[in-house]
């Protein structure tokens, strides 16, 4: 390399702020999310009450990020500060590299699905309407519909249930509609809150089988919260723990899952994470 290539090499890197292994990593600089100093507190006046603290953290596109703690610690306010319906006191948020606070609510929300805690679905639509909702609401033609839609049904492996309505469906059904429907706009980010809180083991294991085909087929970012350890495990590369509103480690999932695992010797359970 040419010395002055060199020296803009170590401008740039310097500019960015980066750590050196992300020189030989191209997607791994490209954070898609990036949270810097972001505080939330819902009471001010009281000095107990919850709160976000000095929220850094950075998702790089084309990842599955898991965030796990215990109940109450913060996980879905900081997932709703991630989907914008939480807005921060303080810090900023960049999203693809474009700060959120300046972008429109509707370009941002066609960038992201949202598979919330419960996947609640439309009782009086069919699976087929349900999954169709986002792009009725974006005026999108009866075609494009028709095309979107079946696809979806495909990929996700339930197109046999595309008549039948929510009270007909299993937990796990339910699920799969929830994230067909997440991925109708065709997102960037596909965020889950708790999505196996409410399945048993074997569904849990599908739900994960599934996921990671979806990451592998397309240039989608996932960013999962689960009390579930082998779950955050067997999906996440990057994992961050939270506690009191506060991350408290953030890294390699395996390492995380392992301190976390350690942490809790007497037990020999994950059941304090709930
Ligand atoms: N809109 C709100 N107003 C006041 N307090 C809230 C609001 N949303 C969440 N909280 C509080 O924030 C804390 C963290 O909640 P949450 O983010 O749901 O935790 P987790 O998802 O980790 O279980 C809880 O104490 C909760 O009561
Ligand atoms: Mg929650």
């Amino acid at each position: 390399m040419a010395y002055s290539n060199i020296c803009l090499f170590y401008i740039y890197y310097d500019v960015l702020d980066m750590p050196e292994h992300v020189f030989f990593n191209a997607k791994e600089w490209l954070s898609m999310i990036h949270l810097k100093s972001i505080n939330k507190s819902f009471e001010k006046k009281k000095p107990s009450s919850f709160s976000l603290t000095n929220i850094n953290l950075k998702i790089h596109e084309d990842s599955v990020f898991g965030i796990i703690g215990r109940s109450g610690a913060g996980k879905t306010t900081l997932l709703n500060v991630m989907t914008k319906h939480v807005l921060p006191d303080s810090g900023e948020y960049y999203f693809s590299g474009q700060p959120v606070r300046k972008m429109p609510k509707q370009i941002f929300f066609r960038q992201i699905g949202i598979v919330y805690q419960g996947y609640p679905l439309l009782m009086q639509k069919n699976v087929f309407d349900n999954i169709a909702l986002p792009l009725v609401i974006r005026h999108n033609s009866h075609r494009f519909i028709n095309e979107t839609v079946n696809h979806l049904l495909r990929t996700i492996g339930i197109d046999e249930l595309k008549n039948h309505y929510p009270s007909e469906l299993s937990g796990g059904q339910k699920q799969r509609v929830a994230i067909a429907r997440a991925l109708a706009g065709n997102p960037k980010v596909l965020f889950l809150d708790e999505p196996t809180s409410a399945l048993d083991t074997f569904t849990t294991m599908e739900l994960v089988t599934l996921l990671k085909k979806l990451h592998q087929q397309g240039d989608l970012t996932i960013v999962v919260i689960s009390h579930d350890l082998n779950v955050i495990d067997a999906l996440c590369d990057r994992t961050a723990l939270i506690e009191n509103g506060k991350i408290v480690a953030c890294g390699e999932t395996h390492a995380i899952t392992k301190e976390i695992t350690q942490s809790f010797p007497k037990e020999g359970d994950t059941d304090g994470l709930r």
